[in-house]
């Protein structure tokens, strides 16, 4: 699917701001999430620890591309090295709590603490996602200089793509 381009609104027709790029990669960690829940609803264990692991993976690299690349990029850029990426960093640390506690709930195969603590994990993502994509990384978009490059260095880290792997349309060569 492809806009019309027109002058001066390049970045209509292609993900290139750093918005849309970073809020595709939560969505796709928040349905990693709900895939793993799926399975750990219909105590598929083998499947159940599979998807974690999927999840937790993407959740990781996720964490390094923003604590690596884009909070220094704008650290450096605006000087603010207190402000919303201290914050968003130390949400990072209590979700890596979470995500340590829900690894040990799946592997002992205790569905009713696995879903108590996705439930927690899941409120406290969305409420850090939205921080982010509703003030963070539209600042991001305004203050920092070459997206696409800095896109390329946040995508050099890792990539969470074997999730898209299973969506039908994307499957065809
Ligand atoms: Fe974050
Ligand atoms: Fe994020």
């Amino acid at each position: 699917m492809t806009l019309p381009s027109k002058p001066g609104l390049k970045r209509l027709d292609a993900m290139t701001t750093l918005l849309e790029f970073m809020t595709a990669a939560h969505r796709r960690c928040d349905e990693a999430l709900a895939a793993a829940e799926g399975e750990v609803c219909g105590k598929n264990w083998g499947a159940a620890a599979q998807k974690y692991q999927e999840f937790n993976a993407a959740m990781a690299c996720h964490f390094a591309q923003e604590e690596d690349v884009l909070f220094p990029a704008f650290e450096e850029a605006t000087g603010m090295t207190e402000g919303p990426t201290a914050v968003m960093r130390m949400e990072h640390e209590q979700m890596r709590s979470l995500l340590a506690q829900l690894a040990s709930a799946a592997g002992e195969q205790d569905s009713s603490r696995f879903l108590g603590l996705s439930e927690t994990l899941m409120i406290l993502i969305q409420q850090h996602n939205m921080k982010e994509e509703q003030m963070l990384y539209p600042m991001c978009d305004q203050r920092l200089e070459e997206i696409d490059a800095l896109i390329g260095r946040i995508e050099a880290v890792g990539s969470d793509s074997g999730l898209r792997s299973p969506k039908p349309e994307e499957g065809a060569p």
